[in-house]
């Protein structure tokens, strides 16, 4: 981290998935719903895209939001394709698997600084594994996987990023 968090300055978060229809939107509407718990609106913007154009304008899967409302999440996302000037755009691209990631970093034809790009799982205090795995072809018990994975990573990762508002 390499600045304060301020109203006039605030945080610019993107989480990245493939589709942009099940992983990153959770991460966005999970992440989103921390902020608002703890009354730090002003100081973050939240967003989330997808390394594909498969999804492009379609809301999230309904067996994200399915899992996300029984938590009292709302997932509120509309895909968008991640481009190259997200990377200057946002303080902090976080991706949810390898591939994502290598993605991520071909677009700006060199390697992007790793402190602004990276997965979202270096934040979870129990990473068994480093990548959320990819729920789009299997049961609910890979939904509510990645949900339990997303929220506590995202929980650890504002706990850190709170420490640098100033307000
Ligand atoms: P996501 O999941 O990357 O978490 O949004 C997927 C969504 C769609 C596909 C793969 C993964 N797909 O192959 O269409």
């Amino acid at each position: 981290m390499n600045r304060k968090i301020t109203k006039e300055n605030p945080y610019k978060i993107c989480f990245v998935c493939l589709g942009n229809i099940c992983r990153s939107p959770t991460a966005e509407g999970v992440f989103q719903h921390l902020v608002n718990e703890r009354g730090l609106q002003s100081y973050f913007f939240v967003d989330s895209a997808g390394t594909s154009a498969y999804h492009i304008g379609e809301p999230a899967n309904s067996k994200s939001q399915w899992v996300a409302n029984q938590k009292g999440v709302q997932l509120h996302s509309k895909a968008r394709r991640f481009e190259r000037a997200d990377l200057d755009d946002f303080d902090l691209v976080l991706a949810m698997d390898h591939e994502n990631l290598r993605n991520i970093q071909q677009l700006n034809g060199k390697i992007p600084s790793s402190e602004r790009v990276k997965l979202l799982r270096e934040y979870d205090p129990n990473p068994e594994d480093k990548a959320v795995p990819d729920p789009y072809y299997g049961g609910m018990d890979g939904f509510q996987r990645v949900f339990d994975v997303i929220k506590r990573s995202s929980e650890s990762l504002l706990d850190e990023l709170e420490e640098w508002i100033e307000k």
